[in-house]
């Protein structure tokens, strides 16, 4: 992993990728990386954004911190951390991980991100430099039983209406003309594709005063759910009338406001 700090004057040599295609066959396992969580996304995600949008000693706010992946990041890149979710396991699990953990300032929240009081209060008026979300895909995949928990949401127009009030709440956090990122998937509904992403990116856009400054397209090979059963898949696509979902997307806007 690159551990540099990004400047443009270095461009030939750095590593960070500049197209939106990204293809990342080998997930990275170094460290503390444990893929444990699933529905966690690869570590090369956050290392990608982390690198481009901040310098060491800035702050990254998750707010669907999930198993920490994003935190483990800034911790090889000692940038400070600011993360929430609503999975109390999933926290202790990360905090577990974190016991020796001098170099970088963190902090977790156990906070439904939609919840703008409680959010305020959590955050505590702190300004963060980037932040990165990566919510439930709607319901694909359930985290908790908690009543505030997005992937029991079943619904497009409430799961978007929710999610972009996550967005609003973390936003006012953001300095201004810094950048946040998306990371989210479509999902398949009542026999036929809903383009989650194109929601949300539009949702976004509708909603907030910003730039939408790229749409990286990142395959999900090798994802734990469907390693060795690539056939089934295959046949089940085949005998039916569907392509398997084989790419996800990272919005990255920059805050205007
Ligand atoms: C896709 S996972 C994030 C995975 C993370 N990027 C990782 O690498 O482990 C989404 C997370 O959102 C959390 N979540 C769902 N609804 C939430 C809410 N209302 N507020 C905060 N967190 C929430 C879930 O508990 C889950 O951990």
């Amino acid at each position: 992993m690159n551990n540099d700090e990004f400047d443009v004057k270095n461009w030939k040599e750095t590593n960070i990728l500049t197209d939106s295609l990204w293809l990342i066959n080998e997930r990275d396992k170094s460290g503390k990386h444990a893929n444990v969580y699933h529905g966690n996304f690869v570590p090369q995600i956050p290392n990608q954004l982390i690198l481009r949008y901040t310098k060491a000693g800035e702050t990254v706010l998750d707010l669907f911190m999930g198993s920490g992946t994003t935190l483990f990041e800034c911790e090889n890149l000692k940038r400070n951390f600011i993360g929430f979710d609503i999975n109390q396991q999933i926290i202790d699990f990360v905090n577990s991980k974190m016991i020796d953990t001098q170099d970088i300032n963190f902090e977790i929240n156990n906070c439904d991100v939609t919840n703008k009081e409680k959010f305020d209060s959590a955050i505590k008026n702190q300004k963060v430099q980037f932040l990165i979300a990566h919510p439930p895909y709607m319901d694909i995949v359930k985290f908790t039983d908690l009543q505030e928990d997005l992937s029991h949401i079943s619904d497009l127009k409430l799961f978007l209406d929710k999610f972009t009030q996550a967005i609003g709440n973390g936003l006012q956090y953001l300095e201004k003309n810094r950048y946040f990122a998306v990371v989210i998937g479509d999902v398949y509904k009542k026999s036929e594709v809903v383009p989650l992403g194109f929601y949300v990116n539009y949702a976004i856009k509708k909603k907030f005063n910003v730039k939408l400054k790229g749409i990286v397209v990142k395959n999900i090979e090798g994802n734990r759910g469907k390693i060795g059963v690539n056939n089934i898949w295959k046949y089940r696509a085949l005998k039916s009338d569907y392509y398997i979902f084989k790419h996800e997307y990272i919005f990255v806007f920059k805050k205007e406001f």
